[in-house]
C-alpha cells in the first residue's frame, strides 16, 4: 500500500520563479492584483519577488512596490529571495515575514547565477542568514542543480550534501532542493533522497521540481514516500531560471494539487480559486499556461 501523508504543504513560487523567466514584464499592479488572488486561495505560503539585481532580473525590479501593495492575509507567509546583504537591506526595508538565500552544488551554475563561486558564496550567505535572523526573520535555503546542471552534467550527490551542510549550518529553518533544468527521475530521487536522508539529520526540506521532461508528478510521489510533505509549485507551471539554459516551468500548482486532492491529501487550497487566479495570470501573460488542468479550462 502506497503510504501518503493526511496533509501537504505547497509553496507557492509563481510570482517570483515563474515571473523571473517571462519575457515580457507584467505591470506592477497585475501582479499585486494576482498575488492577492492567491492569497485568497488558501495558501499558507506564497514567494512574492525576489530582491536581487533588476539588470539581472528586471523582471522582478518591483518587489519593494509589490511587497509594500499586496494585502496580506495573516495566515500566510510572505517570502522572497535575497542573493546578498544588499538584497536583504532591501527585503527588511519591507515587512517580508522570510527570505529565502539561494547557491547551486555546481561550480558553473552558481558563477553564472550569482557571480561567485561556491566558496565565495558562503560567507556571504552567512552573514545575511544571521543578520534575517536578528532581524525575526525565518530563513530559507535553496539548492539548485541537485539533480543535474546545464554545464556540467550530474552533479555528485556528496556536492550537494556539501552544500546544504554549509547551508544548515548558517542556520536556515528549511533546505529547498531544486531540480533547477526539470531533468530528474523517480529513481534518481529517490536514491539522493535516502543518502540525503542518512547524511542530514535536519527534517525540515522542500522539493522544488522543474517539470521540464514531465517528471515532476512522479518524482512528488517518490518524494512522498521519503516522508517529504513540503512541495514548491508555481501557478500555471511558470517558471524556470533564466542563467541555467534549457530551464522551464516549474512543476504547475493545480496538478500537483489535483493529484493530490484526487489521493485524498489535504492541502487547504481551493481549486476553484486557483483556476480562476490561474486564467487571471494567462489572459494577463497572453499565453496559453501549460498545465494538464489549465489544457482542461481552455477546452470546456
Ligand atoms: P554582481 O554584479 O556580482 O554584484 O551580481 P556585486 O556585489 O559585484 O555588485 C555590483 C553592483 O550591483 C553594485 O552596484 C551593487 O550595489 C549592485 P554599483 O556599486 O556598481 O552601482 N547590487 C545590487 N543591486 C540591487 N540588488 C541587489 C544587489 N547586489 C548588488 N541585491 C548578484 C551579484 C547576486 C547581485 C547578481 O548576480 C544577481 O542579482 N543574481 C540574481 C540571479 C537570479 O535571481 N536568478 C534566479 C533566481 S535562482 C533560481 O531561480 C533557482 C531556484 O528557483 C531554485 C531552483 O530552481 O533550483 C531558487
Ligand atoms: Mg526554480
Amino acid at each position: 500500500m502506497l503510504e501518503l501523508p493526511e496533509e501537504v504543504t505547497i509553496k507557492e513560487v509563481g510570482p517570483r520563479d515563474g515571473l523571473q523567466n517571462e519575457s515580457r514584464e507584467v505591470p506592477t499592479e497585475d501582479k499585486i492584483s494576482w498575488i492577492n488572488q492567491l492569497s485568497e486561495a488558501g495558501y499558507s505560503y506564497i514567494e512574492f519577488s525576489s530582491f536581487v539585481h533588476p539588470k539581472w532580473i528586471p523582471q522582478l525590479k518591483d518587489a519593494k512596490q509589490v511587497a509594500s501593495s499586496i494585502e496580506r492575509n495573516p495566515g500566510i507567509t510572505y517570502a522572497a529571495l535575497v542573493p546578498n546583504m544588499k538584497g536583504l537591506e532591501a527585503a527588511l526595508e519591507t515587512d517580508v515575514d522570510e527570505v529565502s538565500v539561494f547557491m547551486s552544488a555546481s561550480e558553473s551554475h552558481n558563477k553564472k547565477n550569482i557571480n561567485k563561486s561556491i566558496e565565495e558564496t558562503y560567507p556571504v550567505l552567512r552573514e545575511v542568514v544571521q543578520e534575517a535572523k536578528g532581524a525575526g526573520k525565518t530563513v530559507r535555503g535553496y539548492v539548485s542543480t541537485v539533480f543535474g546542471c546545464p554545464y556540467e552534467g550530474n552533479i555528485p550527490i556528496g556536492q550537494v550534501i556539501d552544500v546544504s551542510k554549509h547551508m544548515l549550518d548558517m542556520g536556515i529553518d528549511e533546505l529547498s532542493l531544486g531540480d533547477t533544468i526539470g531533468v530528474a527521475n523517480p529513481k534518481q530521487v529517490d536514491k539522493a533522497l535516502h543518502e540525503i536522508q542518512k547524511q542530514l539529520s535536519f527534517k525540515d526540506i522542500a522539493m522544488h521540481f522543474h517539470n521540464t521532461r514531465g517528471m515532476a508528478l512522479a518524482n512528488v510521489l517518490v518524494s512522498l514516500n521519503h516522508g517529504i510533505t513540503t512541495f514548491d509549485s508555481s501557478l500555471g507551471g511558470l517558471g524556470g531560471c533564466p542563467y541555467a539554459k534549457g530551464a522551464s516551468g516549474n512543476l504547475a500548482t493545480e496538478d500537483l494539487v489535483h493529484m493530490l486532492h484526487q489521493m485524498g491529501v489535504s492541502t487547504g487550497i481551493d481549486e476553484h480559486k486557483l483556476r480562476q487566479a490561474a486564467s487571471f495570470i494567462q489572459d494577463t501573460l497572453n499565453k496559453p499556461l501549460s498545465s494538464h488542468v489549465m489544457q482542461i479550462e481552455r477546452s470546456r
